[in-house]
C-alpha cells in the first residue's frame, strides 16, 4: 500500500522515524512529506534511508510533475505523526500553504493523525473544536497518551508510541482493526469505572460488595484495543486484574463512593463515552469511628446508621454534554427472566442512560467469575443485544453496540 507519512514540527518528530520504519517493515511503500519545521527536528537523510524514498517538503519542487496534488492523489493512507496543534488547525480549516497541506487537501485517502502537544494546547477549546470537526469528517486519531511531556510537565498530549501508531495505521489501512478488533474508537476518550466501592466503618472495617472489576477492566481493554484513549477508575481492584494493561489506559485508584464520584466528575468533562461498570455503594456509614469499634463498648447488638450516597450515574446524565454516550450497569438478583427485563427497562428509564447493561448476580453468579451473561437495553428500552461467554468477549459485544 502507498502510505504518505506527514511529519510536522514537534519534538516528537524524532519518534516518527520509528513509525516510518514500522510501516516499511510491514511491507508498505512509504513516502515522507515533512514540513520545514519537522526537518529542524529530524534529518532528511535519516528519513530517506529509513523510508527508502526521497523526502518531500518543498511546494515549489518538481512543479512540472504537479507534485502538490500527485502525492495526495496517489496516497492510499495518510498518517501524520506528530500532528501539532497548528497542523490540526490547518487541516481542519483546509489550508494548503505547504506541501503537506496540499497533499492532504488533494487526497481521498483515509487520514490518521497522531497529535502531540502540551496539555494546555490539546485542551484548548480551539483544538477541541478542530479535532471534533475532523472527526466529523471521518479523520481518525491515535492518542495522544497521557504522560511525560518535553519539559518537566506531564499530562495528556504526549504522542502515542510509534508501535501504537503503526498498529493503528495498519488497522485503518485494513479498513478495520488488527486481530478482529475494529478501529471504531480510534482516538476517542473513554471513561470506564470498575470494581466495588468500600465504605469505612472504622480504620479496619468497611461495607463493600463482591464486584471483582473484571468486566469493567475487560471493557477498558477492549476500548483500548479499538484505539480509544481510556481512563479507568479502579475501585479496590486486585493487582492481578490490572496486569498487562495497554499504555493507552490511564488508571486512577479510588476506594469510597465519594472518591469515585470525584474522579469520575473530573474525567467526565472530556469523555465521549462513559461506562459505569463499578458496583457503587448506595449507602455509607453516617460517621466513621476514629478508632476500632469495640464489642466491649457495644454489647450484644450494634446499630449502624447509613446515609445515602450520591447517584453518580444520575449526576453524569444530568450534566451530559453534547454527543456524550453514557452506559450504566444493573446487577440484579431477580431470577425470573420476564421480571428481570421489566425491572431493567424501568431502571434504564429512571437513570436516563443511553444503554443499560443488565446482568444477573448472586451467591455464585458473575461476581469474581471469568464469565458473564448480559443483555443490553438501548434508550427506547429495547433489548438490543445479548452476550455470554468470557468477560473479554462480552466487553467486545457491548462495545459493538455502543461504539
Ligand atoms: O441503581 P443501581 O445501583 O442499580 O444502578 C447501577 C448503575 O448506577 C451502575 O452503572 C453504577 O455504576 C451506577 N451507580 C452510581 N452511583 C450510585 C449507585 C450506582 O453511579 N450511588
Amino acid at each position: 500500500m502507498n502510505i504518505v507519512v506527514g511529519i510536522t514540527g514537534g519534538i516528537a518528530a524524532y519518534k516518527a522515524v520509528n513509525v516510518v520504519r514500522g510501516l516499511v517493515l510491514a511491507g508498505h511503500e512509504v513516502h515522507v512529506v515533512a514540513t520545514e519545521a519537522a526537518l529542524r527536528f529530524v534529518g532528511r537523510p535519516t528519513l530517506e534511508a529509513i523510508s527508502r524514498n526521497p523526502v518531500h517538503s518543498e511546494l515549489y519542487e518538481a512543479v512540472a510533475e504537479v507534485r502538490h496534488v500527485a502525492i495526495g492523489q496517489a496516497a492510499e493512507l495518510i498518517v501524520v505523526a506528530p500532528a501539532t496543534a497548528n497542523t490540526i488547525a490547518k487541516i481542519a480549516a483546509g489550508l494548503a500553504d505547504d506541501l503537506l497541506g496540499n497533499s492532504i487537501l488533494a487526497s481521498k485517502a483515509p487520514i490518521l493523525l497522531a497529535p502531540a502537544m502540551h496539555t494546555e494546547m490539546w485542551q484548548n477549546p480551539a483544538t477541541v473544536a478542530n479535532v471534533a470537526t475532523l472527526r466529523a469528517r471521518g479523520v481518525q486519531f491515535v492518542g495522544p497518551a497521557s504522560g511525560q511531556l518535553t519539559g518537566s510537565d506531564s499530562g495528556p498530549g504526549r504522542m502515542a508510541e510509534p508501535d501504537e501508531i503503526v498498529a493503528a495505521a495498519l488497522a485503518v489501512a485494513a479498513g478495520g482493526g488488527p486481530a478482529g478488533h475494529r478501529a471504531d474508537l480510534m482516538g476517542r476518550r473513554v471513561l470506564v469505572t470498575a470494581g466495588g466501592t468500600r465504605e469505612p466503618l472504622d480504620p479496619v472495617r468497611f461495607i463493600g460488595n463482591r464486584s471483582s472489576g473484571k468486566q469493567g477492566v475487560a471493557i477498558a481493554r477492549a476500548a483500548a484495543a479499538r484505539g480509544a484513549e481510556v481512563t479507568l477508575i479502579a475501585a479496590n481492584l486486585d493487582e492481578g486484574v490490572l496486569t498487562g494493561l495497554a499504555g493507552s489506559i490511564a488508571v486512577r485508584h479510588v476506594s469510597t463512593t465519594l472518591e469515585l464520584q470525584e474522579a469520575v466528575l473530573l474525567a467526565a468533562g472530556t469523555a465521549e463515552l462513559i461506562v459505569m461498570a463499578a458496583a457503587v455503594a448506595d449507602y455509607r456509614p453516617e460517621t466513621v469511628a476514629a478508632g476500632k469499634i469495640r464489642k466491649e463498648a457495644q454489647g450484644d447488638s450494634l446499630q449502624l446508621r447509613l446515609v445515602r450516597n450520591p447517584d453518580i450515574l444520575h449526576e453524569l446524565v444530568q450534566g451530559r454534554h453534547d454527543g456524550q454516550v453514557i452506559v450504566g450497569f444493573a446487577a440484579e438478583t431477580e431470577p425470573d427472566a420476564a421480571a428481570l427485563l421489566e425491572l431493567a427497562v424501568a431502571k434504564r428509564a429512571r437513570k436516563g442512560v443511553d444503554y443499560l447493561v443488565v446482568n444477573r448476580v448472586g451467591w455464585t453468579e458473575t461476581f469474581g467469575s471469568d464469565d458473564n451473561a448480559v443483555m443490553v437495553l438501548d434508550a427506547t428500552g429495547g433489548n438490543v443485544a445479548q452476550a455470554h461467554g468470557d468477560k473479554q468477549s462480552v466487553a467486545d459485544r457491548i462495545l459493538d453496540v455502543v461504539a
